[in-house]
């Protein structure tokens, strides 16, 4: 009876910079995306590191809990988020993760692969402008998913803020507009110049060439 009254109360009273369990969390986010993702995140995490090879400077922007810093082979990893649980749980562990919002184009250091994991599809209608910024400075790697959206909009939004993607930084609305097929999502980064593109079990994983001409 009571989850009758309390799940609607909550959702109610909820805003757009309320996070989900898994983003509040960090232990909870990583038991989560290993459950969704199984085999398929350490496979593309490995593919990242395999692009990248050893001994480069990574920047990670929307690193979350930074899963991608144990596989990358001797090389400089920076990681940014907005996510104060995430940056600490990464700090704690020694990774250099820092609290930063990835629009600060101006602040990006110096860097040979920017990465972009499982993040344009939070920012999106700013994806763009994100993707185009970061091009202008290193290489980038983007991995991202081709999903249609299946579920009503009210189980979607219960879904989504009580365990899913609720970062308390985008809002629903923005979030649930991205909305690819594999073909439309490859069209889309061909568009903004990805020389490498690979479908990777409902993601697509895509290598956009720096257009930095001094490099
Ligand atoms: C789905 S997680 C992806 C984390 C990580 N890349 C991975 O592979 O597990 C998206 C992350 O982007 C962060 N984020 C969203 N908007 C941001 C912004 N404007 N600046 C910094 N971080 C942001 C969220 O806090 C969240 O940790």
């Amino acid at each position: 009876m009571w989850i009758q009254v309390w799940i609607p109360f909550l959702l109610f009273v909820r805003t757009d910079s309320m996070r989900s369990l898994p983003y509040l969390i960090p232990q909870l986010y990583e038991i989560g995306i290993n459950i969704l993702l199984g085999e398929t995140l350490s496979s593309r995490y490995r593919r990242i590191a395999e692009e990248i090879g050893s001994t480069k400077k990574v920047l990670e922007l929307g690193c979350g809990t930074a899963l991608l810093h144990s596989y990358l082979n001797s090389c400089d990893y920076t990681g940014w988020d907005l996510n104060d649980s995430f940056v600490k749980y990464c700090q704690r562990k020694g990774i250099k993760v820092y609290r930063k919002d990835i629009f600060q184009f101006s602040e990006y250091p110096q860097t040979d692969y920017i990465v972009f994991c499982d993040i344009l599809h939070h920012v999106i209608p700013r994806d763009e402008l994100l993707l185009k910024e970061a091009i202008k400075r290193a290489p980038v790697i983007a991995v991202e998913p081709c999903s249609q959206r299946r579920l009503p909009t009210p189980l979607l939004y219960l879904y989504d803020q009580l365990i899913g993607d609720a970062d308390g930084i985008n809002p629903f609305k923005t979030r649930m507009s991205w909305n690819y097929t594999k073909t439309t999502l490859t069209q889309k980064f061909q568009t903004l110049g990805a020389t490498t593109l690979e479908p990777f079990d409902g993601h697509l994983f895509a290598v956009f060439p720096s257009q930095f001409l001094n490099r």
